[in-house]
């Protein structure tokens, strides 16, 4: 079925809030997810001037939007005018989903889900485990709670600012209760014994496919797992380096594709089955490698 055939009078709109959105992969994630399982739902990416924020939001409750994601740069820009937060959003200080209600729009972050979601089904655990994050920035966060809510046994964080990597330390101990170490991006190397490095930076992100926050290949023997953010492209020059050491490797893409499905659940409130995951996550892959 096409769009024409689909789109009527009792359809739904989601959408994308941001700027730019040109580059998004959300309305295909969205709209896939519509089409497999026959929803009448439509997604659409809007880009946002600043200034009309707070218009947007409005003219979109007003017109009934159920659904919007919220992308840079207004993660915590939007914050101010919602009825309520959920854990995750507090702690990150940002959110990326928004839920309509009579009340007014809740807001969720759904990034941190998105990780940890994306690790579990590449069956690597955090549990009980060190994990070293790379990067202090908005992603950085996301995966520092996501790490910290389930109970790794220490966290490392390595930033090039370490003032940053410190604020950043200072926001998980005010919600978890375990242990940090900082380190200077320049000192990466005196790490040892880590079980899972995440790497959050855009370094190596296209069109810059040529940098990696990491470029000494000793460190990455010293890591049994490297997961990057970055998806485009597909394998960063970080993840390239990983590989090469004998490391497992995750890309940014299964991020990226869970937490546009926790917002789905959230906004229709139904989980979706294994089988229709595993088989749009496949289609999408193939679609993007090309
Ligand atoms: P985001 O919200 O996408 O995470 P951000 O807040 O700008 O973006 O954070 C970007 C991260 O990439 C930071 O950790 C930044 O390090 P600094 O805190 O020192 O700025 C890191 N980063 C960006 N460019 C970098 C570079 N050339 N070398 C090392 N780290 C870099």
């Amino acid at each position: 079925m096409t769009l024409v055939d689909m789109v009527n009078g009792t359809t739904n709109v989601y959408g994308l809030i941001g700027s730019p959105v040109v580059h998004t992969l959300s309305p295909l994630i969205h709209n896939s997810l519509n089409k497999i399982l026959n929803n009448n739902n439509v997604y659409v990416a809007f880009d946002v001037n600043a200034r009309e924020l707070e218009d947007a939001l409005k003219g979109a409750y007003a017109l009934n939007i159920q659904g919007i994601n919220v992308t840079y740069p207004y993660k915590e820009a939007v914050m101010p005018y919602l009825v309520a937060i959920d854990d995750y959003g507090k702690q990150i200080g940002a959110v990326n989903t928004l839920k309509k209600t009579n009340e007014g729009y809740i807001g969720y972050n759904t990034d941190a889900w998105g990780l940890l979601m994306s690790l579990k089904e590449e069956k690597i655990e955090i549990e009980n485990k060190s994990i070293l994050i790379i990067g202090a920035g908005g992603a950085a966060k996301a995966a520092a709670m996501a790490i910290a809510s389930l109970s790794a046994k220490k966290l490392y964080i390595s930033n090039r600012t370490i003032k940053r990597a410190r604020d950043l330390a200072d926001a998980v101990s005010h919600y978890y209760n375990l242990p940090i170490e900082l380190l200077p991006l320049e000192d990466i190397n005196k790490i040892d014994n880590v079980d899972i490095c995440l790497q959050t930076t855009s370094l190596g992100m296209h069109p810059q496919e040529g940098q990696s926050p990491i470029n000494d290949d000793d460190f990455f023997h010293k890591i049994t797992s490297a997961v990057d953010i970055i998806y485009n492209p597909w394998e960063s020059l970080f993840l390239k380096k990983a590989k090469k050491a004998g490391c497992k490797t995750v890309n940014g893409f299964g991020m990226l594709f869970y937490q546009a499905v926790k917002a789905y659940e959230i906004w229709t409130q139904k989980e979706i089955s294994k089988e229709n995951l595993t088989a749009l996550y496949k289609s999408l892959k193939n679609k993007l490698m090309l």
